[in-house]
């Protein structure tokens, strides 16, 4: 069985990584998506909240788990017997930043190797740092966020 994980700080989920997580759904047996710290940021969500939004967005998507995880990625990936990591590319930002993670993630985990998709046109302006700024101003969300997860956010 092949097994992925396609990780992220998900601050929050958008229709972007709701794109990637279903072409990677089409590719690999299974896809945990998994919430995860980045030491580099400062979230807007706590971590509980970027799963509850990210569980309900992939609710329907029946190979693909939800989880959280504050370790090392390359550990949850062993725990869940996947060699492969799924990282979405918009820009030559983000592949300079995916090629250095990916050499990190290897070093760390010899046999896990990382997928890079390109992201579809339509989404190549999305990002949840826009989403933020969208949340900030309390603007539509619809056009970025899955709407499972406004949902969820509507509750808080
Ligand atoms: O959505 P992001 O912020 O680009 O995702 C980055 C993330 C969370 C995948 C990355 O920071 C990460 O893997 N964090 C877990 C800790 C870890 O394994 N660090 C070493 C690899 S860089």
């Amino acid at each position: 069985m092949n097994i992925a994980v396609f990780p992220g700080s998900f601050d929050p989920v958008t229709l972007g990584h709701m794109d990637l997580i279903g072409r990677a759904a089409k590719i690999f047996d299974h896809v945990y998506v998994c919430a995860m710290v980045n030491s580099g940021k400062h979230p807007m969500f706590t971590k509980e909240q970027r799963f509850a939004m990210l569980r309900a967005a992939v609710e329907e998507l029946p190979n693909v788990t939800a989880e959280l995880w504050t370790g090392l990625l390359a550990d949850y990936a062993k725990a869940k017997d996947a060699h492969y990591l799924i990282k979405g590319v918009r820009n030559g930002t983000d592949f300079d930043t995916e090629l250095g993670m990916a050499q990190i993630n290897r070093a760390l985990e010899p046999t896990l190797d990382t997928v890079l998709l390109p992201a579809r046109t339509e989404y190549l302006h999305v990002s949840s740092t826009m989403v933020r700024e969208m949340v900030t101003y309390q603007r539509p969300l619809e056009p970025y966020v899955p709407a499972a997860a406004i949902q969820i956010m509507k509750g808080w």
